[in-house]
């Protein structure tokens, strides 16, 4: 296994390095500016494994969303203000997306700028948001409505964090890790599908099947950091996700959500005639016999296609949705929303779609 993994971004490179057990976390090079931003429930758990890294000024915060807002940053400046955090802090994050988006956005603005690494904790952040520098913070009830880009300095993945998240945050995370497998290499999706059906979400390849990701998106963010073309790929699975999301009022874990978007995104690429089948059953049949979670109520095929047109990636009345052509092969495709959208829906829903229970 390799150690590190170097991040190219034009505000600075930065190490991704891995470590197995949490002890060793208290080895991080720390000064008389050093300042911890952590998780409450995280920092409760794992505090007596994190040696002097306790003894620097720490803020805790309940991992939720009321955190990540204006409100939650201004809480956190006048903490750092309080405690006389210069130009020259940097901020330790131990936590996950919540807390990377928190301190993601203070840091930014903080004197126009402070460092800040990052100790991610849950599967989603270690295996993606933790490397490509961007945050969202909400304005509630809208969801990531700011947001800055602001690379951290150094990220440390440790996976025993993961021995206490929770199942369905597990299950969640795997989102993710899905949808870079199929923006990555074959290699990366057969080991994913191996091990996955072998031995379900809690495998001991999972070290491996992160690093894979992060190796799979920071092939897309060195080559295109801010969201252009060639970013838009890691939408695969997400505009329908996200349209879950909002349709649930988020009911629907977001990873679980763009399993749920991969899946449908699979079914209409085939009827388009663009996405393989072989693929789109071979991961369909993966998430079904690994993840155990049931949609509550599934909401109309024209609702979907209503909450689409208020994506972002909308342009003169086309959606610009991330298909799958072959394993590692995703392109962009621009389809009307419309009626004919609108009974392929209809026919993925009343075929069986994902996480139904009939
Ligand atoms: N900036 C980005 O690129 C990016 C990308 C995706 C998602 N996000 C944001 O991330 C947030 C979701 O983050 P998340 O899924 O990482 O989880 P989270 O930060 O919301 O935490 C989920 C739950 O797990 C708990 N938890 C965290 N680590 C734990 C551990 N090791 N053991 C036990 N419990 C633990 C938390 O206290 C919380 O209850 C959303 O707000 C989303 O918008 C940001």
């Amino acid at each position: 296994l390799n150690n590190q993994i170097v991040i190219k971004s034009r505000q600075g490179d930065y190490k991704v390095d891995f470590v197995s057990n949490v002890s060793e976390l208290s080895s991080l090079s720390v000064s008389n500016e050093t300042f911890v931003v952590a998780d409450a429930l995280v920092y409760e758990l794992y505090s007596a494994q994190l040696g002097k890294l306790t003894d620097l000024p720490t803020y805790l915060v309940d991992a939720n969303e009321e955190t990540k807002t204006i409100e939650g940053v201004s809480n956190l400046v006048d903490w750092l203000l309080k405690n006389k955090a210069t130009r020259s802090a940097n901020i330790i994050a131990l936590g996950g997306g919540v807390i990377q988006d928190l301190v993601t956005f203070t840091a930014h603005i903080y004197y126009r700028g402070v460092s800040w690494t990052f100790l991610p904790t849950t599967l989603l952040s270690q295996s993606d948001s933790c490397i490509g520098a961007k945050c969202g913070i909400n304005v509630l009830p809208l969801k990531n409505q700011l947001g800055v880009l602001h690379s951290p300095s150094h990220v440390v993945i440790c996976s025993a964090f993961l021995e206490t998240l929770p199942s369905i945050e597990i299950d969640s995370g795997y989102g993710e890790i899905y949808k870079l497998s199929l923006t990555g290499s074959g290699e990366f999706f057969q080991l994913l599908e191996k091990e996955v059906s072998d031995n379900g979400h809690k495998n001991s390849q999972i070290l491996e099947l992160t690093r894979l990701s992060l190796i799979a998106k920071q092939e897309i963010i060195e080559e295109d950091e801010y969201e252009s073309d060639l970013r838009r790929v890691l939408n695969y699975g997400h505009s329908f996700g996200h349209a879950l999301e909002a349709l649930t009022h988020n009911q629907v874990p977001h990873g679980i959500a763009v399993m749920w978007g991969i899946d449908i995104i699979n079914f209409l690429g085939e009827k388009w005639g663009i996405s393989n089948p072989e693929i789109v059953t071979r991961v369909k049949l993966l998430i079904e016999n690994t993840v155990d979670f049931q949609i509550e109520e599934m909401p109309s095929a024209s609702d979907f296609v209503r909450m689409l047109g208020r994506d972002k990636k909308v342009e003169n009345g086309l959606m610009n949705f991330a298909v799958m052509h072959e394993i590692g092969d995703i392109r962009i495709h621009s389809k009307a929303l419309d009626e004919d959208l609108v009974l392929l829906v209809q026919e993925y829903l009343d075929g069986k779609p994902l996480f139904t229970t009939s």
